[in-house]
């Protein structure tokens, strides 16, 4: 497989690089050798064809970074797991390509009139939040935000804190409108949970982040829908509310190329749109603040331990910021 490689890439190669020189980065010794770490530490391998083109990428995604953190922003960026990659190829491996039906979610969810605690972190308030997984190259955002969100309301409401299956979402939630590696929403998820009766353990219906046949065994089941909450269009308001008197919240924002690269701090953008229909990435807020005047969500992400602030980021709170308010809810258990 190896040999043969370098031969089908030989037209490509000769084409390729040769053709793009007028716009290709000159890379400094230095920047090559970051890249070789990077890749090391990420243990990538490249055809020869391709390790120009990556490095090109790494380069550029690298003197952004550096841009960036040289400028005075609320938030700063890192290399990570996504640097050798383009938006373009990000979006279609990780991102929902196509818009969900975010606006077609009737809020039910009723909101008080606060007021609410200014610190809520439910990692904190004892064991509700369980660790940060990794969806891999799947656009199954939705699947983490929902059994996220279960598995915590389900500790809060007394039971234990498990583990359950995204992979039961991907292969068996079509028909509540989610299309697996494609996209879905977690209202949707919760529907179908509600109504399908359950769903298994991570131990048992285990990730593979491809999709599959269904393999649901309704006598494994191990956690259930009682009602789903879901919050009208925009009321970032009764999100608050929602975190702060009952549990962590599922939601869905739009992710531009900046945010892949972020590392710590607290989120925010101009680039990003705040409409429904521009949302392509569902995550789950498990509390909120503010520091120096900045409101903030603590917010669990699916892109593994090492991705962000172990896994977590924080994003400006108040604004609607990337149509954060656009598509959220919760699921209530059964316990
Ligand atoms: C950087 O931003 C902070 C907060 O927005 C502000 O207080 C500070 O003065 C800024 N520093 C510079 C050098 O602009
Ligand atoms: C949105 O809802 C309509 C009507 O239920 C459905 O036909 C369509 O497939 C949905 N779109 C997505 C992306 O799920
Ligand atoms: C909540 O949202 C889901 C999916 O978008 C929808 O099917 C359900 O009817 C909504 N529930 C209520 C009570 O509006």
């Amino acid at each position: 497989m190896w040999a043969v490689l370098p031969l089908l890439c030989a037209g490509a190669w000769f084409l390729g690089p040769r053709t793009c020189d007028a716009t290709a980065l000159s890379v400094s010794s230095y920047e090559k050798f970051h890249f070789q770490s990077w890749m090391a530490q990420h243990q990538k391998k490249y055809s020869s064809e391709e390790y120009h083109q990556r490095q090109q990428t790494f380069v550029s995604n690298w003197r952004k970074i550096n841009a960036h953190n040289a400028r005075n922003h609320t938030f700063k960026m890192a290399l990570n797991q996504f640097s050798d990659m383009t938006f373009a190829e990000i979006k279609q491996k990780y991102l929902w390509s196509e818009p969900q039906n975010c606006s077609a979610t009737k809020g039910n969810y009723l909101r008080g009139t606060g007021p609410y605690p200014p610190f809520v972190d439910w990692r904190k308030k004892g064991h509700f939040v369980s660790p940060v997984k990794n969806q891999g190259a799947c656009g199954s955002c939705w699947t983490f935000s929902t059994t996220g969100a279960l598995e915590s309301a389900i500790a809060i409401a007394g039971g234990k804190l498990l583990s359950l299956a995204e992979q039961q979402l991907v292969d068996c939630a079509k028909d509540f409108n989610n299309h697996g590696c494609q996209g879905g929403l977690p209202s949707q998820a919760f529907e179908y949970i509600l109504y399908n009766k359950g769903i298994m353990g991570e131990d048992t219906y285990p990730y593979k982040g491809q999709d599959d046949v269904c393999k649901f065994q309704p006598k494994k089941a191990i956690a259930f829908v009682k009602d789903v909450a879901n919050i009208t269009l925009n009321d970032e308001e009764a999100m608050v509310e929602a975190v702060a008197l009952y549990n962590p919240v599922s939601f869905a924002f739009e992710v531009t190329d900046d945010f892949m690269k972020y590392s710590k701090g607290i989120y925010s953008s101009t680039s990003c749109h705040k409409t429904p229909d521009k949302v392509n990435h569902a995550v789950l807020a498990v509390g909120y603040g503010e520091e120096k005047g900045i409101p903030y969500w603590i917010v669990k992400n699916s892109w593994g331990p090492y991705w962000g602030m172990d896994g977590y980021f924080l994003i400006e709170r108040g604004k609607n910021m990337c149509g954060l308010a656009a598509c959220a809810s919760y699921p209530i258990p059964l316990v």
